[in-house]
């Protein structure tokens, strides 16, 4: 975790909804048949809940269970909550990735743009596996983006001779996210079919300092909460942040063009396991 644990702001991220969807509908879809009928679903860092409700799309019956550990993202998921159109139930819960089993066995385990905060997560791996039911799945996709010039340049600022004194140890290591060969290793490893893969989006964003105004809602956040107690500081690093960003993703006619790699992994528990 970094050392100042960001806060979030739901409506920021929420203003890219239909960019930062479109990953987890990708990964859905190479999502099989879950093996109850309904489906026990939990869908772990759900954020603001828009992308857990396309669960229910998929499977209209399902028990869905979205979980978070940030106030502001489930108070705005919270907002979904209730019976769904299919016959389902869609609810949320507190709960640290870091940490937390299911309370009941999965069907589905799907957790989208979340593990990069958790450091050592595939470490996770066996126990969630352990908690799905056999021919259940677990389903992941984390950004690939760490060397990409949004977080490279963010890095360099935030290690440059005015900033590193503040900004020491607040932003998340190098290797938040494994290589998608290492997923394929660590999820094969525990007796899992796995299908890993990456993609690179090309989102084409609107508006001005649009790169900007999209780590404002992601990578930006633990540098915001570390220079909270300050804002002409915190206004001064985003200043200059703005300015290396303008230069490394110009805009064109038609909007910003922001290249984004993702890494996926769908991991399918055999069903004759005995694991619970
Ligand atoms: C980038 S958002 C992704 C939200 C949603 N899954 C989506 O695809 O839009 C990352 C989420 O992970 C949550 N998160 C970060 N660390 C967590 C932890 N240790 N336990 C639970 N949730 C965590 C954050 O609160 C945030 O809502």
């Amino acid at each position: 975790m970094p050392a100042t644990a960001p806060t979030w702001d739901p409506a920021q991220y929420l203003r890219h909804a239909g960019h930062r969807a479109r990953p987890f509908t990708d990964l859905l879809a190479r999502v099989q048949d879950l093996p109850a009928d309904p489906p026990r679903i939990a869908d772990l860092g759900c954020g603001p809940g828009n992308v857990t409700v396309l669960l229910a799309d998929r499977w209209p019956t399902a028990r869905i269970t979205g979980y978070d550990n940030s106030p502001q993202m489930l108070e705005r998921a919270r907002q979904h909550a209730g019976p769904t159109p299919g016959g389902g139930h869609l609810d949320f819960a507190p709960a640290d990735a870091r940490t937390w089993t299911p309370a009941e066995p999965c069907d589905l385990l799907v957790s989208n743009a979340t593990l990069q905060w958790i450091p050592g997560h595939a470490d996770r791996f066996p126990d969630w596996i352990d908690h799905l039911t056999p021919g259940g799945t677990l389903a992941l996709q984390v950004p690939g983006n760490f060397d990409a010039p949004s977080h490279r340049l963010l890095r360099e600022l935030a290690h440059s001779r005015r900033w590193h004194g503040r900004l020491d140890g607040v932003l998340r290591h190098d290797d938040a996210v494994l290589t998608p060969e290492a997923y394929l290793a660590h999820l094969t490893g525990t007796g899992c079919t796995a299908d890993v893969w990456e993609t690179t989006y090309v989102h084409l964003l609107p508006g001005e300092d649009a790169v900007l105004d999209w780590v404002k809602g992601t990578g930006l956040r633990p540098v915001l909460a570390a220079l909270d107690d300050d804002p002409e500081a915190r206004d001064a690093f985003v200043e200059e942040y703005r300015n290396v960003l303008r230069a490394a993703y110009p805009a064109g006619a038609h909007g910003t063009p922001f290249p984004f790699r993702r890494v996926f992994a769908v991991a399918r528990k055999p069903e004759a396991a005995t694991g619970r």
